[in-house]
């Protein structure tokens, strides 16, 4: 039977804009979907946004429009965004789209039904721009939010809870036996010792939140966004809590392979998702991969300080598959990283340019100097995955591999400067063609393996060698000029 792969990207807020850090998230994920089709799976991609609670509807108010619209005006530019990319997800969930609030309020009903909910009064600091409570313990000496360094609300309403107390003993069976991976293990250690501390039942629901889904059997309130926008991963597959009225892609695709996220949301992710699950006799997901958080200049992100990046303007500069090599060669994943803007252009030349990019110019060039333009490639082991490389993206490596491949760019620029064919061919032209056809079949191979990271580069790269005859002029990367 054919191998299903389902892969998730966080949900963005759609507060704002689009910037690096979420752009990485969501190539990270592209790179495996495209990885795991290549490799034959019947493969499921979805991205959405997350826009519903008091965070969302504060921005609106800032920008003096409805919720609705403002977050109409967002979510489009996260899609198009991805779109600008070459960023293909299978499905783009809105948490504002009818289908997830359908499966989201049978979701809260049958957990009601089931004896998980109970009543409750709720007193606590609440940061807004997290859309979570904070105890004492965990603020900065002045009081504040650590991430957001804003002094957090004090807040006492009704609320209802959710049992999470009696799914824990359980998560950490899951975790500690594999069922449930963590990667990178800093983050399995993490998320254990969050585990082992003393953890409450959670609020599932928000009295004085007006923007956000009511709860169906109390709608004086409405569902804690992040209660709500975890069920995105199962409300966009079609889950219903009746199985006469399941989705057909819900049954095909749950549990999630894997589910990437940021490790700022690992605790709603791999404590409060799989008990909300568990609560529901479902399978938990595979696995997590959480990344890290990148700073530029030194500095976090932020509109203030102005070293904000927006993708979208990397794309002006370096192109699709230019802008894509750049985010994702950054860091391996899961390590936090800081970037250095001005050094975009330095790694693009060396990288792109100078490295595959001219591989593939001169090597080219060669096939029509020496051999009238064709050299015949077949019977050589190009299509086929290195072992280094298929090994690393089997371990969701994507770092290292896309590194692979580009060391064996580097590799072969030396075999050809080594070899000297322009030398070779002042004697004897044809003594040069066994080279050529050794290192085109060698570079379709790398076009082949470049495909998930670099879609049309790849492709143009190995169509171009596989076929023996590239192009006279093939300028895939052109140098850029540092201002
Ligand atoms: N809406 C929630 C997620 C709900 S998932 C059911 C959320 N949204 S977010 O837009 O604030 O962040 C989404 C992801 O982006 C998180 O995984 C977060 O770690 C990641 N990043 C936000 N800033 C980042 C960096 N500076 N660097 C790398 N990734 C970062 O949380």
């Amino acid at each position: 039977m054919q191998k299903k792969f389902y892969i998730t990207t966080p949900i963005y807020y759609v507060n704002d804009k689009p910037h690096i850090g979420h752009a990485y998230a969501t190539l990270l994920a592209d790179v495996l979907a495209r990885w795991h089709k290549m490799k034959g799976e019947n493969t499921w991609f979805l991205a959405g946004t997350d826009e519903h609670g008091a965070k969302i509807a504060e921005a609106a108010q800032k920008h003096n429009q409805a919720p609705q619209e403002f977050t109409d005006e967002i979510s489009a530019l996260f899609r198009e965004t991805w779109k600008n990319l070459n960023i293909v997800s299978s499905d783009f969930i809105r948490t504002t789209e009818n289908r997830h609030k359908v499966s989201v309020s049978a979701f809260m009903s049958a957990l009601k039904d089931k004896g998980y909910i109970y009543e409750g009064t709720y007193e606590g600091l609440y940061c807004t721009s997290c859309e979570r409570f904070y105890t004492e313990k965990e603020l900065t000496p002045e009081g504040q939010c650590p991430d957001h360094k804003r002094k957090p609300e004090t807040i006492r309403e009704k609320n209802y809870f959710f049992k999470l107390k009696s799914f824990l003993p359980e998560i950490i069976k899951d975790i500690e036996e594999g069922r449930m991976k963590i990667y990178p293990k800093k983050r399995y250690n993490e998320v254990l010792s969050m585990l082992e501390q003393e953890l409450t039942d959670i609020s599932v629901s928000r009295e004085h939140v007006k923007w956000g889904i009511p709860l169906p059997f109390d709608t004086n309130q409405t569902i804690y966004v992040w209660v709500e926008a975890l069920q995105n991963y199962i409300s966009a597959l079609g889950y219903d809590p009746d199985e006469k009225k399941q989705d057909k892609k819900f049954t095909a695709y749950w549990p999630a392979d894997i589910q990437i996220i940021g490790k700022d949301i690992a605790k709603f992710h791999c404590i409060f998702w799989p008990a909300l699950l568990k609560a529901m006799d479902l399978p938990v997901p595979k696995k997590f991969i959480i990344t890290g958080f990148f700073t530029v200049d030194g500095q976090k992100m932020s509109k203030t300080i102005g070293n904000v990046i927006d993708p979208n303007v990397l794309l002006k500069d370096f192109g699709v598959d230019g802008t894509r090599y750049l985010i994702l060669s950054q860091f391996p994943v899961g390590e936090d990283g800081d970037i250095k803007a001005s050094g975009f252009h330095v790694k693009y030349n060396a990288d792109l340019a100078d490295t595959l990019g001219n591989l593939c110019s001169r090597v080219a060039n060669m096939i029509h100097l020496y051999s009238g333009g064709k050299v015949s490639v077949e019977n050589m082991s190009a299509g086929k995955w290195e072992e280094k490389y298929e090994q690393a993206m089997n371990n969701d490596n994507v770092f290292e591999a896309l590194a692979e491949i580009f060391s064996k760019a580097r590799e072969l620029n030396r075999e050809i400067n080594e070899v000297k064919p322009w030398e070779k061919a002042k004697r004897d032209k044809e003594s040069v063609i066994p080279f050529l056809q050794n290192w085109a079949a060698r570079i379709a191979g790398l076009g082949y393996e470049l495909q998930p990271f670099l879609p049309t580069a790849g492709r143009t790269i190995h169509e171009q060698f596989q076929s023996g005859a590239p192009q006279k002029k093939l300028i895939l990367f052109p140098k850029i000029t540092v201002k």
